[in-house]
This record gives C-alpha cells, sequence and structure tokens, in this order.
C-alpha cells in the first residue's frame, strides 16, 4: 500500500495514500493532527478531499464527467431525467418496470399540500423565485419529518424530487400574478415544469416537444458536480444529521451565489449589457483582466476544469439547434459566441485556463424556452436535485460519516485583559499591538 511521508521540524511522520477507480490519488491526513499537532490550510478547499464518492467522477484537465460511470455525452439527450435521477440516487438505471414505478411515485407526490399555498401568499410579488423555493423546501420537513426509518426517508426523497417543481412553478405565477397550475400525472418531469410555467386556466397548452427535450438535456446536464459549494454545504449541514429537506435548502442558498449556480442569471445580464454598449466585448474583456474593476466574464472559469466543461460544448451545440427548432433568432447567442472567441484567444484567459463553463449557453436555452432570467437559477436547483439527495444520501448511509467540522489558524489577538471604559485609551489600529500578529509577520517575512 502506498504511503506518503511528511517531515515536520525534523521529524517523520507516514500517512496511508488512497486511490480511486480512476486513480486519483489522496493523502489520507485523517490521522495528521493526532500525530503531530498541525492541521492543514487549505483556504476555498482547492486540495482538500471532503469524502470518498462512488456518484460522479470528474476529470478537469481532460474535460471529463461521468455520472456512476457513464459519461455525460452519452446520456444527456437520451435518458429521460427522472432515469438520471433514479441513476444517481440508487446508482444503476432501472429497468423498465423500475421506471415505471418510480415515475408513478414522481408524479403521483407532486402536489404540495393546500397549507403550503398560503406560504406563497406572504411572499411579495418581487421576491427573487430562489428566496421562495430555498424557504418552501425546507418548510416541507415541517410536513414531512424525518423519522429515521427508511421507507421515510425514501418517501421523502421522492417527495423531494417531485414537489420541488411544483414549488419552482407556483413561485413565478406568484411573481407574475397568473393563478397557479397544478401537476398532471401523465407528463415528464421536464414537460409538467413547462405547463405549470406557461399554461393559464383559460387556454389549452400543450408542451413543445423540443422545449420538453431541451430541459430535458438542460436538467440532465446539472444533475451533479461532486463536490461543489451547495453540494458541500448539503453534506456540511446534513453531516449534523440534519433532514432532508434542511439539507438540500442549504444547498439551495449556496446555489444562489452570482460565483456558483447564479451565473446563469449574471451571464444573461452581462450579454444584456453588452448588447446594450453598442457590442464593444473589447471593453469588457479589459475589464474582466482588470481585477480593480471587480468585474469578471461571467460563465467563464472553473475552479476544476482546465479544460472546456464538457458540459459547456453540448449546452453551445444545444443553443444553436433548440434556437433553429423554436424559430428564435436572439442576438445574445452571437455576442456569447463573439465573447467566447476573443476570450479564448486572449493571454489572460488562455494561461489561467479559463474557459466556457456550464453556465455561458444555459442562460439562452432558458430564454429561447421563455423562462425568465431570475428564474434561471431556480431551474439550475431543479436539475442538481438528484445530485444533492444522492450526495446527502450516500453520506447518511456511510457508517464512517462525521460531523463536519473544520479548523482553522487563528490570527487574532492573544490573550489580553478587560480595561473599564473609562481607562480605555484611543484605539489606533495599525499599531502592534499582539505578540500574534507580531509572529505572523516574523513568519511571513521569512518564508
Ligand atoms: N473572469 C476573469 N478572470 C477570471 C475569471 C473570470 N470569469 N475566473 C477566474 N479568473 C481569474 C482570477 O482573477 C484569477 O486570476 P489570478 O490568478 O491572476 O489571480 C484566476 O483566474 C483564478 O481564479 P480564481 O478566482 O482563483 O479561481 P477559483 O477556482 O477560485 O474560482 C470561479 C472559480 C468562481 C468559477 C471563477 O472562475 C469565477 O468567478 N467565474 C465567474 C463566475 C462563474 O461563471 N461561476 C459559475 C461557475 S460553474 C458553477 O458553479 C455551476
Amino acid at each position: 500500500m502506498p504511503t506518503a511521508k511528511l517531515i515536520l521540524d525534523g521529524k517523520e511522520y507516514e500517512f496511508p495514500v488512497v486511490v480511486g477507480t480512476e486513480h486519483e490519488v489522496g493523502i489520507d491526513i485523517a490521522q495528521l493532527r493526532a500525530k503531530t499537532g498541525a492541521i492543514t490550510l487549505d483556504p476555498g478547499y482547492g486540495n482538500t478531499g471532503s469524502c470518498q464518492s462512488a456518484i460522479t467522477f470528474i476529470d478537469g484537465e481532460r474535460g471529463i464527467l461521468r455520472y456512476r460511470g457513464y459519461p455525460i455525452e452519452e446520456i444527456a439527450d437520451k435518458a429521460a431525467f427522472s432515469e438520471v435521477c433514479y441513476l444517481l440516487i440508487y446508482g444503476h438505471l432501472p429497468n423498465q418496470k423500475e421506471q415505471e414505478e418510480w415515475r408513478r411515485q414522481l408524479t403521483t407526490n407532486s402536489f404540495i399540500h393546500e397549507d403550503m399555498l398560503k406560504f406563497f401568499e406572504g411572499f411579495p410579488t418581487n421576491a427573487h423565485p430562489m428566496a421562495i423555493l430555498s424557504a418552501m423546501v425546507t418548510s416541507l420537513s415541517a410536513y414531512y419529518p424525518d423519522t429515521g426509518n427508511e421507507d421515510d426517508a425514501n418517501h421523502n426523497i421522492i417527495r423531494l424530487l417531485a414537489k420541488a417543481k411544483t414549488i419552482a412553478a407556483f413561485s413565478y405565477k406568484k411573481h407574475v400574478g397568473e393563478p397557479m397550475i397544478y401537476p398532471r400525472t401523465d407528463l415528464s418531469y421536464a414537460a409538467n415544469i413547462l405547463r405549470m410555467l406557461f399554461a393559464t386556466p383559460a387556454e389549452h397548452y400543450d408542451v413543445p416537444e423540443v422545449a420538453e427535450n431541451a430541459l430535458n438535456l438542460l436538467l440532465n446536464l446539472h444533475a451533479d458536480h461532486e463536490q461543489n459549494c451547495s453540494t458541500s454545504a448539503v453534506r456540511m449541514v446534513g453531516s449534523s444529521r440534519a433532514n432532508l429537506f434542511a439539507s438540500v435548502g442549504a444547498g439551495i442558498c449556496g446555489l444562489w451565489g452570482p460565483l456558483h449556480g447564479g451565473a446563469n442569471q449574471e451571464v444573461l445580464e452581462m450579454l444584456e449589457m453588452i448588447q446594450k454598449d453598442n457590442c464593444d466585448y473589447k471593453k469588457y474583456v479589459k475589464m474582466a483582466k482588470d481585477k480593480a474593476s471587480g468585474f469578471r466574464l461571467m460563465g467563464f472559469g472553473h475552479r476544476v476544469y482546465k479544460n472546456f466543461d464538457p458540459r459547456a460544448k453540448l449546452l453551445k451545440k444545444a443553443a444553436d439547434e433548440v434556437l433553429s427548432q423554436l424559430g428564435v433568432n436572439d442576438p445574445l447567442l452571437d455576442i456569447a459566441k463573439s465573447l467566447e472567441e476573443i476570450a479564448l484567444h486572449d493571454d489572460f484567459f488562455v494561461q489561467r485556463k479559463l474557459y466556457p463553463n456550464v453556465d455561458f449557453y444555459s442562460g439562452i436555452i432558458y430564454r429561447a424556452l421563455g423562462i425568465p432570467t431570475d428564474m434561471f437559477t431556480v431551474m439550475f436547483a431543479l436539475g442538481r436535485l438528484p445530485g444533492w439527495i444522492a450526495q446527502w444520501k450516500e453520506m447518511r448511509d456511510d457508517p464512517s460519516t462525521r460531523i463536519h467540522r473544520p479548523r482553522q489558524i487563528y490570527i487574532g489577538e492573544c490573550e489580553r485583559h478587560y480595561v473599564p471604559i473609562e481607562k480605555r485609551g484611543a484605539h489606533r489600529p495599525n499599531e502592534p499591538r499582539t505578540e500574534g500578529a507580531a509572529t505572523l509577520r516574523a513568519v511571513a517575512q521569512q518564508s
């Protein structure tokens, strides 16, 4: 068995090395503090494996993404989103019988408790739908408590998957002031979402097949992405044994931020801004390179992919196809392509290996489907649900799971003593006040 050696203060320590099925190597430092008294410092966790997982494999250098071993390119437009949910959560593709039963359960559980409709009345009309989604998903735990029983846990998984789309669509209807449309048990997951968003009680509405397929593809491409920010939030909260709804509620909040799932809304807003600015691409690329500007090229860059994000590749192709099949001519697609072209040939982006990510083209397809910009991140959340659930379940089922509790290196004041207010002098922030701060400076100067 391979091992890793660490020399600290001249003393040598040995640690086991864990090798994954795709030959990923990790140094198991579980005993580091016990053996050495030291901890690791890894801000942003770029080098830290928080768990061993059998769900999703990513090779960011080679642009590979696989769900339970299946390449994303093989399943993205072939599998129904409900099949992908089953695959991620239970580890294998459902057979015909399993799929029929799974779909039956996902549709019959789509309705939300009528009492929950009152919650929607309480939100302001201009509430961001992510605020509503996170609050409502967490609130499901008030109706369906975590009993610790496995059958109930499985039922809650189905309830969450089934009801989240209804909640998402209702939050949109609340926003536009239209009556809620109830789910239908005969439609696919994607078709149900579109119908609940766009049908009205006054007119007959058939979901266009091209729209259903496009949304199915988008959901599949977002279904899991291993230990990203929102998924880590789900695992972090779930590690305290918090229930599924509360844990996923935390994930939804994590996803909302503009550096994560919120980027899809930001991309569209950025493209609109460029359009209004007479397509002055150079100005925006220049601004993105200037750190002081605070502006980034949204939908570009990724912590893990240092090559094309395979999801972005598929979405770029799909954007062309879907827009042409729907007869939509969106100038934002051309703007996105031009911007990508310029960035991919710019030294700043080339050197940092910054490529378009999943959020770069997804918004253009959502827009072509008629989905408003502030619903984009909600659509991402619906897609990511099976991933969050699978990761939560994997963690829950693993008897070795411990509560997530990282450590820190303290850099604040050393011990000091309370001084009565009348004896306190003026606070001088730049004064070297403590031994701790002085030590830190000394260490920084040495290194
Ligand atoms: N535009 C301009 N510069 C960028 C961008 C960008 N979009 N992304 C990274 N950089 C630069 C950074 O300034 C940094 O430069 P430096 O080395 O000279 O300091 C370098 O590239 C590395 O960037 P970090 O922020 O350190 O990379 P990190 O891995 O921490 O962040 C992230 C990844 C958050 C995705 C980042 O690339 C970013 O902010 N992108 C824009 C937001 C976005 O699209 N988010 C969606 C990601 S996909 C998802 O979550 C579903």
